[in-house]
């Protein structure tokens, strides 16, 4: 059976997170890139810590903290400029290559975007890519305010489209992310593009596709 909607992760999966990288070496020199990993790290890291507590605080708020961990865990002083500079060039960062034509060979499906990002990050994103009319639905971890893997988060999409979670296809490339959608009940499918061994979170997906290019042969 065609799944009725078709989720993305945003961050890593429609969005190179790395996109940043050369920005950052630009500012503040050679550690740049290391100093990007370190803010990827602890922005996810907060965001589940955040949602143990039961204290929140939007994505935006949460990358904007972690940046100022990541820079003082490699030395650096973010100055105003260079720092808000950052901050907005993730919320503008590059889509992975193939999104933009994987996303026009699924014509037929209903598309959502059901990201922690806050409402503004994923307007800008999504905007700044010129890829936001594709989406019929954007759903974002602020209106439950708590961050995936909590599967009040997934629920946003199968509470507000009136569908089960197995008539849902998600993807992720947050391996996480792909463990949660799994435990809650969507057909769940990794887009592995890290190379890495799979986490062992005991909550598997129903496929795993190299890029978003396997995509539409799911349907
Ligand atoms: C997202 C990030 C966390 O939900 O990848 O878009």
């Amino acid at each position: 059976m065609s799944p009725r909607v078709v989720l993305f992760d945003a961050f890593g999966t429609l969005f190179d997170v790395r996109g940043v990288e050369a920005r950052c070496a630009a500012l503040v020199g050679e550690v740049g890139p290391a100093l990007c990993g370190s803010w990827r790290e602890a922005q996810l890291r907060y965001s589940w810590l955040a949602s143990l507590m039961d204290r929140w605080e939007p994505f935006d708020a949460i990358t904007a903290r972690a940046l100022d961990y990541a820079a003082a865990l490699h030395g650096v002083d973010l100055a105003p400029e260079p720092r808000a500079e950052l901050l907005a060039a993730h919320d503008a960062l590059p889509l992975f290559p193939e999104v933009a034509s994987a996303l026009s060979r699924l014509d037929d499906a209903t598309l959502g975007v059901l990201s922690n990002g806050s409402p503004a990050m994923l307007k800008a994103v999504l905007g700044a890519a010129g890829i936001a009319a594709r989406f019929d639905h954007v759903f974002s971890a602020s209106q439950a305010r708590v961050f995936k893997p909590s599967p009040r988060v997934y629920a946003l999409a199968t509470n507000a489209l009136g569908v089960s979670a197995d008539e849902c296809l998600f993807v992720s490339s947050n391996n996480w992310d792909v463990a949660g959608a799994a435990a809650f009940g969507f057909r769940a499918v990794y887009l592995h593009r890290s190379g890495r061994p799979e986490e062992t979170l005991g909550a598997a997906a129903t496929a795993t596709i190299p890029s978003l290019a396997g995509l539409a042969a799911l349907l």
